[in-house]
């Protein structure tokens, strides 16, 4: 299924249906050229985007430094739509009130209408932002993503969850709003620290994990590819990501009948980790999911829901080979405890995972009590 042919050869496109929110996510390794016609296609489906003339790129410093904006900003010229470039810092702070009030301003200046775009081109940081600032000026202005980072290409620049954190809660102000289109260039990530491919990484083992078995095989053959960044195997693995994603948020578009919360695999103490360990502490998100993925699956073992080895050692071996974090003991389980005990999937009081039946086959569970947690955790 997986080959690695030459750069050129890599265009796909992977289809989220949506009803009128349906939109492409276009896959090409080095083709910016290539980006105005996808854009234009795109906004031509939607009322607001049809007569799109002008466009705000909201971006970070690093993507600034590496020229890439101007390239994006000459595409749009191209089509005809005049667009001004906003950069900002760097970082998870950047999601904040404060820098969607500063694009507000900005959009002002550009009396900017319905119809202006706005291009979220970064890692996460800038799309949830740039995407949360496109969901609330106007009531709503066209959006297109354009992910830098393999974490936001694979998750998330789809599905159209968009939010700025509060000093007290990560990602807690926020709206469901859903791109006109999603571009993604896999040349981008030949840039990208090597950390934060990894971080990607951890997020693309758990689609494997949770819903397609033989994908997670694949990855298993093609590790070695995918960490020396060759185009075609990225391309891929991005591709399959996104079917996944597409499929999930496709059936469950506003987390309400569970669906989309499989997708939170690895996460329930993934998350406690970011919080105990803290949030610019040792542990990125993807390293703590990686942490996370590994605990729930043993989890699942001493449920009965997998035997004992098998799927938990093949899960280690991959991470392992991907440079991520296996295990966390460090940390005090019973803050991690306290910390799952605040997640957004419980209920009645009972701490939710999303667990593995089997590898591909994951079901949300409240029947792991703090006992078999605890013994997990100290593992
Ligand atoms: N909306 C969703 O569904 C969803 C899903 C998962 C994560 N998120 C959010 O995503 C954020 C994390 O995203 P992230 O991991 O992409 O982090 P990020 O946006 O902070 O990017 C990581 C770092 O990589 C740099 N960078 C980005 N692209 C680069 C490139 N091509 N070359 C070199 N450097 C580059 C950035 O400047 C930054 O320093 C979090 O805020 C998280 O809450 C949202
Ligand atoms: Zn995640």
């Amino acid at each position: 299924m997986f080959s690695t042919e030459t750069t050129h050869e890599v265009d796909h496109t992977v289809a989220v249906p949506l009803g009128p929110r349906s939109y492409n996510i276009r896959v090409v390794a080095n083709d910016p050229a290539g980006f105005g016609p996808f854009a234009r296609a795109e906004l031509a489906r939607t009322w607001a985007g049809a007569s799109c003339r002008s466009a705000l790129i909201v971006t970070d410093m690093h993507i600034a430094d590496l020229g890439i904006p101007a390239t994006i900003q000459a595409s749009l010229g191209d089509i005809g739509i005049a667009a001004l470039i906003a950069v900002l810092p760097a970082g998870e702070s950047t999601k904040s009130l404060e820098n969607a009030s500063r694009l507000y301003d900005e959009l002002v200046k550009l009396q900017a209408d319905r119809h202006t775009l706005i291009v979220g081109l970064g890692g996460g940081v800038i799309g949830d932002l740039a995407g949360f600032v496109a969901a609330t000026y106007a009531r709503g202005l066209p959006l297109i993503m354009i992910p830098t980072t393999l974490l936001a290409q694979v998750d998330s620049s789809v599905g159209g969850k968009v939010g700025v954190n509060h000093p007290g809660a990560k990602n807690i102000i926020g709206a469901f709003h859903q791109p006109a289109g999603v571009w993604i260039d896999t040349q981008y990530l030949s840039n990208l620290p090597t950390r934060e491919l990894r971080c990607g990484l951890a997020e693309v083992v758990k689609y494997g994990v949770i819903l397609d078995a033989e994908f997670f095989a694949n990855l298993e053959q093609i590790a070695e590819d995918v960490l020396r960044r060759e185009h075609g195997a990225l391309a891929r693995i991005i591709m399959r990501c996104c079917e996944i994603k597409a499929l999930v948020v496709a059936a469950d578009e506003r987390e309400e009948t569970g669906l989309r919360a499989m997708l939170n695999f690895g996460h329930t103490i993934g998350h406690a980790i970011e919080a105990v360990a803290g949030y610019d502490g040792p542990y990125k998100h993807g390293e703590a999911v990686a942490v996370g993925m590994v605990a729930e699956c043993r989890l699942a073992e001493r449920l009965g829901w997998i035997k004992k080895g098998d799927v938990t050692d093949r899960l280690v071996r991959l991470l392992e080979r991907f440079g991520l974090p296996t295990r966390a003991t460090e940390l005090d389980t019973g803050r991690l405890i306290e910390a799952m005990s605040r997640d957004k999937k419980n209920r009645n009081g009972a701490i939710r995972f999303v667990l593995p039946r089997a590898l591909g086959k994951v079901e949300l569970t409240d029947s792991a009590d703090v006992d078999d947690i605890l013994t997990v955790l100290s593992a």
